[in-house]
């Protein structure tokens, strides 16, 4: 049985060691100059939780955490932060559950950053509905929303949902 549930404090060691199991793919994939290990340390995940004010929501199989997603209101738009999956239950559709439930929490258009180099993830949101932003756009969103070195915003790519594209339709 699959439960999607808020974290609590006591996911946090399974939701560290998720992230930094599924982020392995990343390894050889993105620039090595941004590569480091554990990809998400512990301080980095518990500033996320406390101050940066990410909720954090968790996926559940027969009482195990194997997924889990992150949502940081950022005022007029919504971010998915920190989706990631356990490895040895990915591709089995729990990420898709988690990001139909995490945007099922917020009427604000959402916007999603990844790696330029992340092709499998670029291809996991546009099958859930989202768009790639043009390059001027993304990294004027990226400065505005986000606090990442210019290095990463440089090879990173934003993905908006439907809400996003509509919103930037010209109004008439
Ligand atoms: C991206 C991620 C969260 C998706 O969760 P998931 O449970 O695997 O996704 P779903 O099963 O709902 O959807 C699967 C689809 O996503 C894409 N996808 C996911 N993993 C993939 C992979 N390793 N290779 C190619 N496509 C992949 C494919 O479109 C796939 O469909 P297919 O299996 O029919 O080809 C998960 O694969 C993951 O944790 N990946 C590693 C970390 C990561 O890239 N996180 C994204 C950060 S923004």
């Amino acid at each position: 049985m699959t439960i999607i549930r808020q974290s609590v404090e006591a996911d946090f060691a399974a939701i560290l060691t998720i992230i930094n199991d599924a982020s392995q793919v990343y390894r050889d994939v993105i620039p090595t100059d941004r590569w480091h290990e554990p990809y998400m340390p512990a301080e980095e995940l518990t500033r996320e939780m406390h101050t940066g004010g990410v909720v954090f929501w968790v996926a559940e199989e027969d009482g195990q955490v194997r997924g889990v997603m992150g949502m940081q209101d950022k005022g007029d738009v919504a971010l998915v932060r920190h989706a990631y999956v356990a490895s040895s239950t990915q591709r089995s559709g729990l990420g898709t559950r988690l990001l139909r439930h995490v945007e099922g929490g917020t009427d604000k258009p959402i916007l999603i950053g990844t790696w330029a180099a992340a092709s499998w993830a670029i291809d996991f949101y546009r099958r859930n509905g989202y768009t790639l932003v043009d390059d001027d756009q993304k990294d004027r969103l990226l400065r505005r929303y986000w606090s990442i070195p210019v290095r990463q915003i440089e090879t990173s790519v934003v993905l908006g949902n439907a809400r996003w594209v509509r919103a930037q339709a010209p109004t008439r």
